[in-house]
C-alpha cells in the first residue's frame, strides 16, 4: 500500500502532465510557459473542454458570459446564515443550488458560477450589494468589475486570466481526484466540482495561499524572517507556499505567477516592495528547508505567488482559495467528463487491520 497514494497511478489523462522531476508542467500539448500570460482562460477552458462535449462552440466568451448572467440569479440566496460561512462554504452552498446534469450547459454554468458567488459573496461581507455580470466582458475583467464595482485596467484583467490558465488544471490532484470518483459513479458535473470544491478548500491544498498573507505580514520585515519561520517550524508548523507531493523541484506555476506580479507592479507604476519582501522571504524560507530537511527536496509550490497576485488584485486573503476553485473549476469539469467517458466506477480495496469478530454471547 502507498501512504497517500504517493506514486500510484489512478487514472490515464489527455488534459495535464505534472513532471516532478523537471519541473514542467504540460496542459493538453501546450507548456504552462507558452499558455500562461498568452491565454485568456476562455480560450484555457476551451482547449480543457475539446471532445469531451459534442456541441462546444469555437469560441465560449460569450457562452460562458451568457451563463455568468444566468447563475447571478442564484446569489438572491445570500443570506446572513451563508456569509457567517468561509466564503468558499458560502460558494460551495450557492452551487448546490444547481441542477446536476452533464451536458455543456451545466458545465458552462459551473465555470461561472464560483467566478460570480465569489464576487458577490465577497461584497457581501463587506457590507456591498452585488454586482450583476457584463455579458460583454472577457471573464477575468467581469470577475474584476463584479468584484470591485469598476472595470479593471487592461493589466489587472491580464493578471488574473493569468492566474486562472496557470491553475486551470493540474494531474491528478487531491480535488481533481474527488472530483472524478464522484464523476466515475455518474451523479453528474454539479456533484463532481462540489467534491473538488470540497477536497480544495483544506489547508493542504488550496487553502494554503491566506496563510501566506498571514506568514508574511507575521514576518513584517526581511530581517525577522529566519527566526519567525525557526520558530515556526519548532513549533512543528508547516511553510505554507512551500512543498508538494508531486514537485522535486520549483514549481513551474511559481515562476508564472511571480513574472505575473512583476507585470502588474510595472504596469501600476508602483514600487515592487512587496514582491522584494516576499522574495527575501522565500529566500529565508527555502534555505531553512534545506538546512532542517535535507533528505526532503522542499521548494515554492504554486500557492506561495499565488498569495501576491491575488492580494495585488485586491481579493481578500479569505477568499484565495474560492479564486483558486475560479480557475480550476476547467480542470474538473475536463476531467470528470473524461472520466464518463472512458473510465469505470472509482473503488478501491482497503486492507481491515481492525480487531477479527468477537463472538456474541448468548443471553
Ligand atoms: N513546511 C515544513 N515542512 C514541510 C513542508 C512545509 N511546507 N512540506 C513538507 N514538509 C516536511 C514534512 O513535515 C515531512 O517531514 P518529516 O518527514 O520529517 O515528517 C516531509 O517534509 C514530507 O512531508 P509530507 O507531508 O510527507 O509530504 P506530502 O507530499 O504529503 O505533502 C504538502 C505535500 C501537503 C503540499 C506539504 O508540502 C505541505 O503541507 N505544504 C504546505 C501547504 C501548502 O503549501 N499546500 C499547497 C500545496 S500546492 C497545491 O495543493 C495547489
Amino acid at each position: 500500500m502507498s501512504d497517500g497514494l504517493e506514486n500510484v497511478v489512478a487514472a490515464e489523462t489527455v488534459l495535464s502532465e505534472v513532471d516532478g522531476q523537471a519541473g514542467r508542467l504540460i496542459i493538453r500539448g501546450r507548456s504552462l510557459d507558452d499558455l500562461a500570460g498568452r491565454t485568456r482562460y476562455e480560450e484555457a477552458v476551451h482547449l480543457l473542454f475539446g471532445g469531451f462535449f459534442s456541441d462546444l462552440p469555437p469560441d465560449l466568451t460569450r457562452p460562458l458570459a451568457e451563463a455568468r448572467v444566468a447563475v447571478f440569479a442564484e446569489v438572491q440566496a445570500l443570506d446572513a446564515r451563508l456569509l457567517a460561512l468561509e466564503p468558499i462554504e458560502a460558494v460551495r452552498a450557492l452551487i448546490a443550488r444547481l441542477p446536476d446534469g452533464d451536458d455543456l450547459q451545466t458545465a458552462l454554468r459551473l465555470v461561472a458560477a464560483p467566478a460570480v458567488f465569489s464576487a458577490a459573496v465577497v461584497r457581501a461581507r463587506r457590507g456591498d450589494r452585488p454586482v450583476p455580470p457584463d455579458a460583454d466582458l472577457g471573464h477575468a475583467a467581469d470577475i474584476l468589475r463584479m468584484l470591485n464595482g469598476r472595470a479593471p485596467s487592461a493589466a489587472q484583467a491580464a493578471a488574473l486570466d493569468t492566474y486562472l490558465v496557470t491553475v486551470c488544471d493540474h494531474g491528478l490532484n487531491a480535488s481533481t481526484f474527488a472530483a472524478r470518483v464522484t464523476a466515475s459513479t455518474r451523479a453528474g458535473l454539479t456533484s463532481a466540482v462540489l467534491s473538488g470544491i470540497s477536497a480544495l478548500k483544506g489547508p493542504l491544498h488550496g487553502g494554503a495561499p491566506g496563510p501566506v498573507i498571514e506568514m508574511l505580514d507575521g514576518i513584517g520585515a526581511p530581517e525577522n524572517a529566519r527566526a519567525w519561520i525557526e520558530a515556526a517550524l519548532a513549533r512543528g508548523d508547516r511553510l505554507m507556499g512551500f512543498g508538494h507531493r508531486v514537485y522535486r523541484v520549483r514549481d513551474p506555476r511559481a515562476n508564472a505567477l511571480k513574472a505575473a506580479v512583476r507585470r502588474l507592479s510595472d504596469a501600476s507604476g508602483q514600487a515592487p516592495g512587496r514582491l522584494a519582501f516576499a522574495e527575501a522571504v522565500e529566500t529565508a524560507a527555502l534555505a531553512i528547508l534545506r538546512e532542517r530537511k535535507p533528505d526532503r527536496a522542499l521548494d515554492t509550490n504554486v500557492e506561495f505567488y499565488t498569495a501576491l497576485l491575488l492580494e495585488a488584485l485586491d481579493f481578500p486573503p479569505a477568499a484565495f482559495t474560492c479564486v483558486f476553485g475560479v480557475g480550476r473549476v476547467a480542470g474538473w469539469i475536463a476531467h470528470a467528463r473524461e472520466q464518463l467517458a472512458g473510465g469505470r466506477l472509482i473503488r478501491p480495496q482497503s486492507r481491515y487491520v481492525g480487531p477479527a469478530p468477537t463472538p456474541l454471547r448468548a443471553a
